[in-house]
């Protein structure tokens, strides 16, 4: 066995030993086959291992260690770059003049889309937009507009009530009010934003509606100035043809009291299936302030006159886009959102 071992690592040319060893340590295309290499001539089996193990003489022993040295040497050296090869690989890979990939991007509701069109056309009045609140109370939402303890809007079948003196605002009249209690004329507010009613859902009306109201108090207010400032908001919203007219009408904050309708915006007021072939589409409410409205906040209605309108924005929102039925805003069906 000894003299079978010593045989042996005398045989081995252990010159062409380390030149094949470095061949292939250099020549390994992956960090796999270089560990290969380095078992292969490094390793506890190698003929250098066993060769090592049965060394007599310290002039073999430097021999054998030299090119384990050296060896090992070439394989740190061979290992960091291969490393380097696939970083290098890596960052071709890594190419950061590509697209990114495009992350899809939601927008705005089609009815906080109307809200902000909207005041956008008031604030380039010189309007100011005033957020009122949702929740009210009885005097906000009916006493202080005037409104006779026997208006059916008062029954509970109609509003929301919290209890007897909370409730949802049921429209954004109250917005009038809180900003009358809250500061002298003159006043020019817009205030936009949900209101609620025990409606049934249909295709006309739902529970939960938007309306936008409008309030101008200063000295010498005409019913003139109400239609004047109607025709402009109309045509900023629907277009520059379109005409508004004013049919008498009556509300308990207004008197006198109008509604106002707007020329179709398909046909122009030729007369079309879309506007029933009136020409005609109603938009809303409105008139000049009522002087008991004025008295409740503590104007004087002598020295103050104003006018104030309101119309909801949900069904002219569905009529300018050709909605069919408003219960879709709420649907949230992407198909339909997606459109706007
Ligand atoms: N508040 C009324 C409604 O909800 C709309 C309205 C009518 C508002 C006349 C006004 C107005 O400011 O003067 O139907």
């Amino acid at each position: 066995m000894n003299a079978d071992q010593e045989g042996e690592s005398t045989t081995v040319d252990w010159q062409q030993y380390e030149n094949e060893a470095r061949q292939a340590i250099s020549a390994a295309p992956t960090a796999a086959e270089l560990d290969e290499a380095r078992v292969r001539y490094l390793g506890r089996k190698s003929e250098l291992a066993q060769g090592l193990r049965g060394v007599r003489d310290r002039e073999a022993g430097m021999l054998l260690n030299g090119i384990r040295e050296r060896l090992e040497a070439a394989v740190e050296e061979r290992a960091a770059a291969l490393e380097r090869e696939e970083r290098a690989h890596l960052d071709e890979l890594l190419d950061v003049t590509l697209p990114g990939e495009r992350l899809p991007r939601g927008h705005l509701h089609l009815l906080t889309q109307i809200c902000r069109e909207v005041e956008d056309i008031f604030l380039g009045l010189g309007y100011e937009i005033v957020d009122s609140r949702e929740v009210e109370t009885v005097w906000h939402n009916f006493d202080a507009l005037n409104q006779p303890l026997t208006h059916p809007s008062r029954s509970h079948l109609d509003t929301f009530y919290i209890d007897d003196n909370t409730l949802l605002r049921a429209h954004t009249s109250t917005g009038q009010i809180r900003t009358m209690e809250a500061r002298q004329p003159p006043i020019y507010i817009a205030t936009l934003g949900r209101c609620y009613r025990r409606d049934t859902p249909s295709p006309r009306s739902t529970p939960v509606f938007h309306q936008v109201e409008a309030l101008a108090v200063d000295r010498g207010i005409t019913l003139a100035d109400l239609k004047g400032t109607l025709i402009h908001f109309f045509r900023a919203l629907f277009g520059e043809d379109r005409e508004v007219r004013v049919r008498t009408s009556y509300f308990p904050f207004t008197e006198p009291s109008v509604e106002f309708d707007v020329t179709c915006f398909l046909c122009g007021g030729e007369g079309c299936a879309f506007c029933k072939h009136t020409g005609w589409f109603e938009m809303g409410g409105a008139g000049v302030v009522d002087p008991a409205v004025f008295e409740n906040v503590g104007y004087d209605p002598k020295a103050w006159s104003g006018f104030a309108w309101g119309l909801g924005l949900d069904r002219i929102t569905a009529q300018r886009h050709g909605i069919p039925d408003i219960r879709m805003f709420w649907e949230n069906d992407l198909r339909v959102l997606e459109q706007f």
